[in-house]
């Protein structure tokens, strides 16, 4: 057995004897760094984009073997579109393709697939694809995967804002009744805990229009580590960082 491995079933088995409030039940992942991968090996950034994927399944096979329950993945920013046409198309293959490809293993492993975002705004053969797949792994019971696709931080709070004022003006809620609980119900995370921990891969220090509600209180990990790069190890030691913190939600 090689020095990786055991590296890696050590960090395991200090993770399972953590006591189980010490390992985040929510990841929130901003998978960044594919274009630097791949012109580090001269490559063109489709290519860091395919590497990327072979990482997120890995993380995505991996994340409940410690405990983690929901895994929430930045893909595609509302701001990604700015991108080169053939970047985006190749993003946009990928995400069908992948989907659709990996939905046999996504069943067996129990994972429930779930988009956040503005999915109206994504091609249609991505819906079609996406729908589908959500429709398939919808008993998924081990990982809750949400994948943020066409997704920004402030487009979901003002989305938010517009469904709570039509029920207001359709006399459903008065203003009174708008509180942070209610507020919440109307996000695309309605009724998922926020995450615990947020990952940011590549050594950039920003959330880029990420979760900007849910990550109120979450605790941040900034890697330099390329996200194609990214494996088992790199999340348990964001993991245990992590339980070595002391959150204080504003107490002593
Ligand atoms: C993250 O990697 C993937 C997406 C935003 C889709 P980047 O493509 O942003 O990689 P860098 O930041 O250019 O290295
Ligand atoms: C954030 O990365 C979006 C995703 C990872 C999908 P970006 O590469 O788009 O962010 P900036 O432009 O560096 O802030
Ligand atoms: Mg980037």
């Amino acid at each position: 057995m090689g020095t990786e491995s055991t590296n890696l079933e050590q960090l395991v088995e200090k993770i399972k004897s953590l006591p189980r409030e010490r390992v985040p039940v929510h990841i929130a992942i901003i998978m960044d760094g594919n274009g630097r991968w791949a012109r580090r090996r001269g490559l063109p950034r489709p290519e860091g984009h395919r590497a990327g994927v072979a990482a997120v399944k890995r993380v995505v096979r991996f994340a409940p073997d410690v405990g983690v329950k929901i895994l929430t993945l930045y893909a595609f920013s509302t701001e990604n579109w700015k991108r080169p046409r053939d970047e985006v198309k190749t993003i946009m293959n990928l995400l069908r393709d992948t989907a659709l490809g990996e939905l046999n293993e996504l069943v067996r492993n129990g994972v429930r697939l779930n988009v956040i975002g503005r999915f109206a705004g994504l091609p249609m053969p991505q819906r079609k694809a996406l729908s589908y797949v959500m429709k398939k792994t919808a008993g998924g019971k081990r990982l809750l995967l949400n994948l943020a696709l066409n997704y920004g931080g402030r487009a979901e709070i003002v989305d938010a804002t517009k469904k709570i004022a039509e029920k207001v003006k359709s006399g459903e809620i008065s203003p009174k009744d708008i509180d942070e609980a209610l507020f919440e119900q109307h996000l695309y995370t309605a009724g998922i805990p926020d995450p615990e921990l947020l990952i940011r891969t590549s050594g950039e220090l920003r959330l880029s229009n990420y979760l900007l509600w849910q990550t109120a209180y979450t605790e941040l990990y900034f890697t330099p580590v390329l996200w194609p790069d990214f494996d088992e190890i790199e999340f348990c030691k964001a993991i245990l960082d992590y339980a070595g913190r002391e959150r204080r939600f504003g107490g002593v």
